[in-house]
C-alpha cells in the first residue's frame, strides 16, 4: 500500500525571482526552486535576486540549473510531486534579436521539463501567456478610442453578421481560449510559448499526463522588478516613484491591458493544485478581467494619485512589433470550472506596490536610478 496523499505537495519551481509570491502559498510543504543558471541574464541582477529569495525561504531548497540541459533535471532530488514552470525569457522585446534563443529556451526547454515530468508522472502546471494570439487578429477587432483609453465597441459588434464574429472574443468579456491561434504577428516570443504550450497539451494527452496550461496576460504585484521591456506595471510606478522617464510607444499612451495580481494567481494556484488529477492539457485563458483593465494613460494618473508624484512622459507614434492595442482576458472558464475570480482591484494592488516601493527604495534606487 502507497503512502496516504498529503494535501501539500513538494512542489518543483522553476523559477527564482517571483519565489517570494510563491512563498506565501499555502498548499505547498516544500518548496524547491530552480535557480537559474542562465548566461543571457546580467549577473548581478540574477544574484541579487536569488540572494534575497534565499533570505525569504525557510521551507525551500534551491538547485542551480538550466531547463535546457536535461541533465541538470536528471540531477534534481527524488519526491518532487508537482512542477510549475515559470522559466521563460519573457519579453516580447527581447525576443526578436535572437529567436533561436527564444525557441530553445523557452520551447525546447519546455520540452525537456515534459520529458521529465512524464518519465516520472509528475503532474505539470504550465505557464502559457496571451502572446500566443496573433496580435494582428486582436488588433483587428471593433474597438472604439475615448479620451483615455482604447475599448471594445460592443455597438459595432451587435451589427456584425454572426457569422463574422470571431470565436472567442466577447466585446464585454474579453478574449476567450477559444481565440484562434492561426496568423503571425504573435512575435517570437509568443511564438516559443506556443510551443511549449501546444506540447504542454500534446503530452497530457498523449501520456495521460495531469497538466494545466494557463495563458496568462499581466501579471503584477509587489516584489517584481519590473522594466520596459517586462512588468510594465511595477516598471510604471518605479518610475513615478523615482521620477524617471517614461514614453508611450504608439496608440497615444491608450493601449489597454488587464492587470492580474499576483496574489490572485497564487489563489488560481492553489486551486489548481488541489484538483490537479483531473486535468489533462486543459487550457485557463487568465487575468484581471475587464474591470481590471486599464490603458498607460490611465495608469499614470492612477499611479500619479497614489504616489503623489509625476515621472516625465513623451510619446512616439510608432508602436512596438507585433503590439497588442486592447486585450482584456475573458475568465468565465476559469470562474465555472474553478470558482476563481480575481479579487485585487487595480487601486488596491498599485497600492500595495507602491508601498513595496516605499519599503525598499533604497535597493530599488540603487537598482533602477543610475548615479552619474
Ligand atoms: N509577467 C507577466 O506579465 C507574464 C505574463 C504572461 C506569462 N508570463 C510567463 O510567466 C513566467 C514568468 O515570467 P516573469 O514575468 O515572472 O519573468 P521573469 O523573468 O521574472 O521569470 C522568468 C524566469 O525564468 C528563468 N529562466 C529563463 N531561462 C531559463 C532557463 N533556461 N533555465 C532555467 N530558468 C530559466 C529566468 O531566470 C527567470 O527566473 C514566464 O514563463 C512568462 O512567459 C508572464
Amino acid at each position: 500500500m502507497g503512502a496516504a496523499p498529503r494535501d501539500h505537495p513538494r512542489l518543483f519551481l522553476f523559477q527564482d525571482p517571483i519565489a517570494s509570491f510563491f512563498y506565501d502559498l499555502k498548499p505547498v510543504e516544500h518548496l524547491i526552486l530552480w535557480a537559474l543558471f542562465n548566461p543571457h541574464q546580467s549577473c548581478t541582477t540574477h544574484q541579487s535576486f536569488t540572494a534575497q529569495t534565499q533570505l525569504q525561504l525557510d521551507h525551500g531548497s534551491f538547485f542551480h540549473g538550466d531547463v535546457r540541459n536535461p541533465e541538470d533535471l536528471g540531477n534534481l532530488p527524488t519526491g518532487i510531486e508537482l512542477i510549475c514552470d515559470t522559466s521563460a525569457q519573457p519579453s516580447v522585446v527581447t525576443g526578436y534579436a535572437n529567436p533561436l534563443f527564444d525557441i530553445t529556451n523557452n520551447g525546447l526547454g519546455a520540452i525537456h521539463i515534459l520529458e521529465y515530468a512524464r518519465s516520472r508522472r509528475i503532474p505539470l502546471i504550465f505557464w502559457s501567456s496571451n502572446r500566443v494570439y496573433g496580435a494582428d487578429r486582436l488588433n483587428a477587432l471593433p474597438r472604439r478610442e475615448t479620451q483615455t483609453r482604447f475599448e471594445y465597441d460592443l455597438d459595432t459588434w451587435n451589427h456584425l453578421p454572426v457569422e463574422q464574429r470571431p470565436a472567442g472574443f466577447h466585446p464585454i468579456h474579453g478574449i476567450s481560449e477559444e481565440f484562434s491561434i492561426d496568423g503571425g504577428q504573435r512575435s517570437i516570443y509568443g511564438l516559443s510559448k506556443l510551443i511549449a504550450d501546444a506540447a504542454c497539451q500534446e503530452y497530457a494527452q498523449a501520456y495521460d499526463l495531469p497538466i494545466v496550461v494557463n495563458r496568462f496576460g499581466v501579471i503584477s504585484g509587489a516584489g517584481q522588478f519590473g522594466h520596459t521591456d517586462q512588468g510594465w506595471v511595477v516598471w510604471w510606478a518605479i518610475a513615478h516613484w523615482f521620477q524617471l522617464p517614461l514614453t508611450y510607444l504608439g496608440w497615444q499612451g491608450k493601449q489597454v491591458r488587464d492587470v492580474l495580481f499576483v496574489e490572485d494567481m497564487l489563489g488560481l494556484l492553489d486551486l489548481q493544485i488541489k484538483q490537479i488529477a483531473r486535468f489533462r492539457g486543459e487550457v485557463f485563458n487568465l487575468g484581471g478581467g475587464p474591470a481590471n483593465s486599464i490603458s498607460l494613460r490611465e495608469a499614470t494618473t492612477a499611479m500619479q494619485e497614489i504616489s503623489a508624484r509625476t515621472a516625465p512622459i513623451t510619446q512616439t507614434d510608432k508602436a512596438r512589433q507585433g503590439d497588442i492595442v486592447l486585450y482584456w482576458t475573458d475568465n468565465r472558464k476559469a470562474a465555472e470550472q474553478l470558482g476563481w475570480k480575481p479579487q485585487i482591484d487595480l487601486r488596491t494592488g498599485f497600492t500595495r506596490i507602491f508601498e513595496w516601493i516605499r519599503e525598499n527604495e533604497a535597493e530599488l534606487r540603487s537598482r533602477y536610478v543610475s548615479s552619474d
